[in-house]
Formats: C-alpha cells, sequence, structure tokens
C-alpha cells in the first residue's frame, strides 16, 4: 500500500505535500517523491528513504510552487530504488503521476507504448500508466485520464499533472482509496489517500467511487463518472488533527495502547443508545445502529454466518464467533478472507458475511465480500474508517469510532472489533428471542465496564514491561490459550513478531502435546492464556508439561487466582469479570509486552520492516 498526497490553491504546495506524506508513511516507506509545477515546469525530486529524507534531498526547490503532488511507497513491482519511486514522468515530459494500487495489465500497455516510441525507466507498473495518460493527451488532462482508465486492468489511486495545465490535479480510483479536501469557497484542494493528512485543513471530505475522476484547480472542482459530471457527496470527518498526533508517547502503538479505554468509552457511547433499566419487568438494551441498514426481519432470516478477515482482524473474528455463537445461537465460521473468496463456498441469500477491517481496503477481504455479493449473500462490515472501500461495498456496517489508528500493530482497533462484534452479538441475541431483557443488560453492562478494567490492567504496564524485558533477547516465543484464549494468543504472537521480529506461535494450548511441546526448553519463554473458566485445570496441566521441561512460563491470570503463582516464572494479573470482555483486557499485556520488546531490540516499532498499515494488495 503506498500514501498519495497533492495540493493546488492559492498557498504553497510543498509544506502540505510532505508533511501529509509523513502522516502518510504508516501506509509504506520504502522511498519517496515529489513533483511540484511552477513556471511552465514540473521538477521532480525522489529518494530511497524516508520522507524526512525526501525534505532534505529538496531543500528550497519548489517552494514556490502552488500544485504539487508526493508519494510515498510500500513497493510492489520493482525494489525501492530511486527509478522505482513516484512521481513517474511519461518519457515525453509532459505527464507526471503517482499510484497506489496494481496495474495487471501492465506489460502489455508497456509493450503498446514501447511499440509507439514512448521509453521506460523503471520496473513499475505505475510508469506505464504515466505513459499510457501522455499517448492519450491531447490538451485536456482530464479527458486523457478518463481514456486511460478505460484502458487499465487492476487498482488504483492516481494524482496526475500535466505540464500544459498548470495549476490543474486529476485524481482517479479503483479499489484503491482517494480523498479530497474541500477548501474555503473551493479555491484550495487536498488530496490524499485518506483523511489523515487532511482534517487540520478542512472536515469537508469528498471520497471518490471507483471509476470515478476529479478535476481540482484553484476555483474548480470537477467530479465524473463515465465522461459525465456527478453530484458529490461531502462527508464530514468526526475526529482531528489530535487523534493523529503522537502526543508526548514515544510511538503510535503506545499512544493507541493507552487511548482503549478512551477509544472503548466512545465506541460504547455511540453504539449503545440504552443499556436498558432493572425492575419488573425490565427493559431490553437498545443499540444506535444507523450504518447496519439490516433490519430485524432479514437478521432472524440468517441460517448462518461467515466471518472474514485478515491478521489481527481475523483473530477478532474468531472471538467474535464465540460470543454470535453464545448470544444469539447463530452457527459461526471464521475464513481467511484470501482463502474464502477463491475456494467457491457454498453460499445462499440466507447466509450473512461479515467482514472484520481497520482499514475496509484489505484486497483479501474485499475479495470475500465480492464473493458473498455475488452470491446473494447479505454482507455486513465491521470497520474503522468512514468512507473506506468496504464501507462502500457492504450492505450494512458497525464503525468502531476508535479514531484513527497509525501504528502499523492493530490495538485499539482490534480490542474495538471485539467491542463491536459483542454489540452486534448481542443485537442478533434479543432480535432472535434468545436474550432476556436481564441477560441482555449484564452483558451490555460487561461493556460499559471494560474500559475501567484496561484502565486498570493499564495500571501495572511497569509490571508488563518488566517482564517483557526479562525476555527481549528471545529468539522464538509460543503463545498457549484456549477457548476464546486460543485467537488471543494468535494475537499476541503476531504482535510480537511484527514489531519485534522474534518468531512468535500461537497455538491451541490442547495442541501442545500434538507437536509443539518438541519446541520447549529454557530459551523459549511460552506466554498463556491462564484466566479461571471450564478449561482452567488444563491449562494448569499445560503449564506444568512446560515447566516439566524447562520452560519459562508468563501467565496471563485472573487477579483473583492466587495459585497460579506456583507454576509459573512470571504473573501479570488481568481483573477478570469472567465474561468474554475479559478478551479484551487479556489484550493488554499482550500489546504492551511485544511493544516494549521490540523498543528495548531497537526495531522501529510505528513502521516495522517490510509491513505497511492495510494490505491493500493480494
Ligand atoms: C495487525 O497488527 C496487522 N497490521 C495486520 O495483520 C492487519 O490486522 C491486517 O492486515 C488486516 O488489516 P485490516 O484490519 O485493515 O483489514
Amino acid at each position: 500500500m503506498c500514501g498519495i498526497v497533492g495540493y493546488t490553491g492559492p498557498g504553497l504546495a510543498v509544506p502540505f505535500v510532505l508533511s501529509g506524506l509523513q502522516r502518510l508513511e504508516y501506509r509504506g516507506y520504502d522511498s519517496a517523491g515529489i513533483a511540484t509545477q511552477a513556471g511552465g515546469r514540473i521538477d521532480i525530486t525522489r529518494v530511497v528513504g524516508r520522507v524526512a529524507d525526501l525534505q532534505t534531498r529538496l531543500g528550497n526547490a519548489g517552494a514556490d510552487a502552488h500544485t504539487a503532488i508526493g508519494h510515498t511507497r510500500w513497493a510492489t513491482h520493482g525494489r525501492p530504488t530511486v527509478a522505482n519511486a513516484h512521481p513517474h514522468l511519461s518519457s515525453d515530459g509532459r505527464i507526471a503521476l503517482v499510484h497506489n494500487g496494481i496495474i495487471e495489465n501492465y506489460t502489455a500497455l508497456r509493450q503498446e507504448l514501447e511499440a509507439g516510441g514512448f521509453r521506460f525507466l523503471s520496473e513499475t507498473d505505475t510508469e506505464a500508466a504515466a505513459n499510457l495518460v501522455a499517448s492519450l493527451y491531447r490538451g485536456q488532462l482530464v479527458a486523457a485520464v478518463e481514456a486511460a482508465i478505460a484502458r487499465i486492468e487492476g487498482s488504483f489511486a492516481f494524482a496526475v499533472l500535466a505540464v500544459q495545465e498548470p495549476g490543474l490535479i486529476v485524481g482517479a480510483r479503483r479499489g484503491s482509496p482517494l480523498a479530497v479536501g474541500l477548501g474555503a469557497e473551493r479555491k484550495e484542494f487536498f488530496l490524499a489517500s485518506d483523511a489523515v493528512p487532511i482534517v487540520e485543513h478542512t472536515r469537508s471530505v469528498v471520497y471518490l467511487d471507483d471509476d470515478q475522476v476529479v478535476a481540482l484547480a484553484p476555483g474548480r472542482f470537477e467530479l465524473r463518472a463515465k465522461g459525465k459530471p456527478v453530484e458529490p457527496r461531502v462527508q464530514e470527518i468526526r475526529w482531528d488533527v489530535a487523534d493523529v498526533e503522537r502526543g508526548g508517547y514515544a510511538h503510535f502503538m503506545l499512544k493507541e495502547i493507552h487511548e482503549q479505554p478512551g477509544a472503548l468509552r466512545r465506541l460504547a457511547a455511540k453504539l449503545i443508545a440504552d443499556a436498558g433499566v432493572e425492575g419488573r419487568p425490565g427493559t431490553y438494551p437498545r443499540f444506535d445502529l444507523p450504518d447496519l441498514k439490516l433490519d430485524g426481519g432479514a437478521l432472524r432470516g440468517v441460517s448462518r454466518i461467515v466471518m472474514v478477515g485478515q491478521g489481527t482482524a481475523l483473530h477478532a473474528a474468531m472471538v467474535g464467533r464465540n460470543m454470535i455463537e453464545r448470544t444469539a445461537r447463530i452457527p459461526v465460521q471464521v475464513e481467511y478472507g484470501s482463502d474464502f473468496r477463491y475456494r467457491d463456498p457454498v453460499l445462499d441469500p440466507s447466509v450473512l458475511v461479515l467482514a472484520v477491517s481497520q482499514s475496509g481496503e484489505t484486497a483479501d477481504t474485499l475479495g470475500a465480500i465480492r464473493v458473498a455479493r455475488e452470491a446473494g449473500c447479505k454482507t455486513v462490515a465491521v470497520l474503522n474508517v468512514q468512507g473506506s472501500t468496504l464501507a462502500r461495498e457492504s450492505d450494512g456496517t458497525i464503525y468502531m469510532h476508535v479514531g484513527p489508528e497509525i501504528g502499523v500493530a492493530s490495538t485499539k482497533a482490534f480490542t474495538g472489533q471485539l467491542a463491536a462484534l459483542y454489540v452486534f452479538a448481542i443485537h442478533l441475541g434479543i432480535l432472535r428471542g434468545r436474550l432476556d431483557p436481564s441477560e441482555a443488560r449484564r452483558r451490555v453492562q460487561d461493556i460499559l465496564q471494560v474500559p475501567v478494567r484496561v484502565e486498570e490492567t493499564l495500571a501495572y504496564a511497569e509490571r508488563i514491561e518488566a517482564v517483557a524485558l526479562k525476555y527481549k533477547d528471545a529468539t522464538n516465543a509460543l503463545y498457549l490459550g484456549r477457548g476464546t484464549g486460543y485467537p488471543l494468543a494468535l494475537e499476541g504472537a503476531l504482535k510480537l513478531k511484527e514489531v519485534s521480529y522474534i518468531h512468535a506461535e500461537g497455538y491451541d494450548a490442547a495442541e501442545m502435546k500434538h507437536g509443539p511441546i518438541a519446541l520447549i526448553d529454557e530459551r523459549m519463554p511460552v506466554v498463556i492464556l491462564a484466566l479461571r473458566g471450564r478449561r482452567y485445570e488444563k491449562i494448569v496441566s499445560n503449564i506444568q508439561e512446560v515447566k516439566a521441561r524447562g520452560g519459562r512460563v508468563i501467565a496471563i491470570a485472573s487477579h483473583d487466582d492466587a495459585e497460579i503463582g506456583h507454576y509459573v516464572d512470571d504473573v501479570i494479573p488481568v481483573h477478570d469479570d469472567r465474561g468474554i470482555m475479559n478478551s479484551i483486557v487479556c489484550t493488554i499485556p499482550l500489546q504492551l509486552m511485544a511493544y516494549h520488546m521490540a523498543v528495548a531490540r531497537g526495531c522501529d516499532v510505528d513502521k516495522p520492516r517490510n509491513l505497511a498499515k492495510s494490505v491493500t494488495v493480494e
């Protein structure tokens, strides 16, 4: 995934583009570049490295430009080199273009364009788009871009400049997001891959739909589809700059871990309209799910639910499955979107496909939803990003309202997904007559109470850090859990590996004797979810099996468990309310351990190597 930024208006373009690119670096940071337009010229500066390196290389160049486009790259086609960095200039020097996405027919386009006399200097698919626009350019950039996207197969978000049309930026998208911030009186425009760089300048944003083209110039705003003008749908951004600043924390990941109590309170305030009233007869809680768009009749008719996601979102779906099966008694299966979309799954219109995604741009999750829609299924997405592609392609959405998540490692979005899924599970349980009012109210109280439990656990942050530092030099780690503890084990292992580069595996603790126990020795820390419950005795047996082989065990344990300390090396207590919202509380130590081990190892916690915030390519 890459980040695109553009500015045109009476202001200076370079400061906005550079600061915007820095805010988008979580989308990719292999190389960066900017194209400025002034004095009848387009000048391009590109570097391998971060936006800060670009700023250094740029110096004062382009300082007087009022129009510019920029790009920060996560390499798909071609290594991170200057030649492969964006913006790309067409070989006739007339068109500059930046791109996020994958052009699947670029090889054929490149051959055709080379035969037409265009030269290529890079290994990228993007350069084919720049030359294609140039080959179709007859003095009208909008027309050339419209003609070009009709020839392109694949996904794109473009920002394009033409030497002969100073001040004009043309944008277009298909499958990769592109947002336009509308400046005062539409005299200036802020273009970006998402609203994060825009919100400090304006809250009024238009998210382009697939195959829409936008023309931006001072006093000119044209949104087009299939060659015809269309009315823009202006949305007002509901969060602000503070949400995308680090706010005194060393890293976004740490900030977002500590934001979780507030994020969960905001989520509850948005989604829970009324917690219900005790008394005889007690009332049911009510939810505020304006974007769900599936009424009680539709939801009562659901025969089964398929949940799809990737990475952390998939782990949240695995917890969500337990929630929904317990409260609504609907059969739920969880699938990787990447497998579901190609497996020709057995579906019918009575199946609800529930996607979980922070960004709403994950290619495989989108692919799964499209397969579901083709089969006539109802689709719902649990999402964080307003205006994302998944929001537009699902029948209904349930927003998490946790605010922008900048750290590549997902933290508050994961716990937000769990809380939002629980709201949906209770809603389904009520609709399908599976929960009486008092049971429904009790479960809603768990959601309202969980921010306090998270705060209590964050109060142990120093103790968790001390435990983490004991194991920072490990080369491998094993995370074990049973029941809902198993997806948490997967999530804890994913957090550790993606930010600290320590190889970590999550396993169902019941599986340990079927193989992983062979890994156990004194060098392999074992983190185990060991809350009291139906499987507690079995978990204690797992712990003893590990200890008998010299393993070192860190237990995430119930606050009132006085015996676990006799069996393990380290205990991290969490307040145990004996409900499924424990899944949120247990996640906090897992996040903090990964964070502190990564920092101690000198890793770039917010921008881990090889990763990007959202995987918009397969
Ligand atoms: C989680 O820490 C990772 N960043 C990654 O697994 C992520 O959860 C996954 O790519 C799904 O992203 P999404 O929630 O935006 O769809």
